[in-house]
């Protein structure tokens, strides 16, 4: 058994290296066209990511051969499972049926909008290509409609790969200077930042932060209301990943009313999407009849199979019984997780389908992570990174950085095998992961 955890990293990445001989290559090879040989940062890993071939069902096949059990469920984007069969039948009937690049309005924009409406009981809705558009444009929208310019946003919140504000790594964002950056959760703060600025247009907020699957206080997302009406700011929240955690999202959960809301992933049915939407007099900005309005083109954003992959997923798939039953799943799964992290240096935070595995140097719990400056002070990097490749090597598809967004295809037993796994990882290293004082 390796002393040190560098020991049994250096291990477990040997083990990493040995599984995947054509992962490798493939790789170098992709350095010569992308740089780094990697187009989505998120994805890459050291030494190299593994080249993942398929996907079917609930598992992910790789270039070698090797079989997981995916918990990565792309980001919350995979909802649906790899290749769901009704979704399979939508997308090739629009491609024969319809066709591909219409240039022009078709009838699909109109009746998945008012499934959306209706689901997330919204007034209006415009779509987009990713959530990080659906976002801009959001921002766009209350800047034009408020006649302000200022945004505030939290530490730790992404909106998307140019609207990112970690504390812990260099973001890529367009228009800094615009930003109020405030403390996730801190309810004092947002109410400091709103008598210091009288000229914010809006407050856009993930109610889980993705960063560290950080759940929001009520009391500071009510206190972010109260401001922004007080200041007559727009209420964003950005539900690109969390709509899934209720049939109305998760402010329906909440009981909390924001002005505009955004959406993304799942809610393609698998092919790419965003969206943004909320108030009728907000919204519309975008009136094109109305002379002056503000454009928003996106040669995409009305494509004929995403209207159909999303409109079958939401009215057929992820009914309302479908949310609960994995949502349930996720709650049984943290529960169990819990149970065998007691006493270690990781823990588990999350709601529902989503939550993310951590790993701290003092044994913090979730209670005490209210902002991922709470966690980054106390990190556990190396032991997120063991877990990682252990859990790799027992064929389960995770992330370095732990988050986990359940599919509607993974059944419980697998979810049974990898509350298992994860305890044999426990006790393997359990003189690495045990608290000092745990019996
Ligand atoms: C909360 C949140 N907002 C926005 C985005 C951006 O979505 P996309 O990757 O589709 O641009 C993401 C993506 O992970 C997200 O997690």
């Amino acid at each position: 058994m390796p002393a040190t955890v560098a020991e049994a990293i250096e291990a477990a990445t040997a083990r990493y290296v040995d599984k995947n001989p054509r992962s490798k290559p493939l790789f170098e090879k992709a350095k010569a066209s992308l740089p780094g040989g990697n187009t989505r940062t998120l994805l890459y890993a050291a030494p190299f990511p593994i080249i993942i071939r398929k996907g079917e069902g609930h598992k992910l096949i790789d270039e070698d051969g090797n079989v997981y059990q995916d918990f990565v469920g792309e980001m919350s984007a995979g909802l649906f499972g790899h290749s769901h069969p009704r979704l399979q039948e939508a997308i090739i009937s629009a491609v024969k049926n319809v066709g591909l690049s219409l240039g022009a309005t078709n009838p699909y924009e109109q009746r998945y909008a008012e499934l959306i409406c209706s689901r997330f009981d919204i007034d209006r809705i415009r779509f987009t290509n990713s959530g990080t558009e659906a976002n801009l444009h959001c921002l766009a929208a209350a800047r034009r409609y408020t006649g302000r310019h200022k945004i505030m946003v939290f530490r730790g919140g992404y909106h998307g790969s140019v609207l990112s504000f970690p504390s812990d790594a260099s973001p890529n964002n367009v228009d800094l200077g615009d930003w109020v950056i405030v403390q996730y959760n801190d309810p004092d703060g947002v109410k400091k930042a709103f008598s210091e600025n009288k000229d914010i247009a809006a407050v856009i907020v993930e109610a889980i932060q993705g960063h560290g699957v950080i759940p929001a206080t009520v009391e500071f997302l009510k206190t972010i209301r109260d401001e922004t009406t007080k200041a007559g700011a727009i209420f964003i929240i950005d539900e690109v990943v969390t709509s899934r955690l209720s049939p109305g999202g998760l402010r329906k959960l909440l009981g909390i009313e924001p002005d505009l809301i955004t959406l993304g992933k799942y809610l393609g049915g698998g092919m790419p999407f965003g969206a943004f939407g909320g108030r009728a007099d907000i919204m519309s900005v975008y009136d094109p009849s109305v002379p002056g309005s503000l454009t928003h083109n996106g040669t995409f954003q009305n494509n004929t199979v995403m209207l159909n992959a999303g409109y079958v997923g939401m009215s057929e798939v992820y009914t309302a019984d479908a949310v609960e039953l994995l949502n349930n799943r996720g709650e049984h799964m943290r529960r169990k997780l819990a149970e065998v992290f007691k006493g270690t240096k990781f823990c588990v935070t999350g709601r529902g389908s989503l939550m993310c595995v951590h790993a701290t140097n003092t044994g913090m719990q979730p209670s005490q992570m209210t902002c991922w400056d709470d966690i980054a002070a106390v990190d556990a990097l190396d032991l997120r990174k063991l877990f990682w490749l252990d859990l790799l090597d027992a064929g389960f598809w995770v992330q370095p950085r732990g988050s986990i967004a359940l599919n509607l295809q993974t059944p419980e037993e697998a979810i049974r095998e990898f509350i298992d796994a994860t305890a044999r990882f426990c006790d393997k290293y359990r003189a690495l992961v045990a608290l000092p004082n745990a019996s």
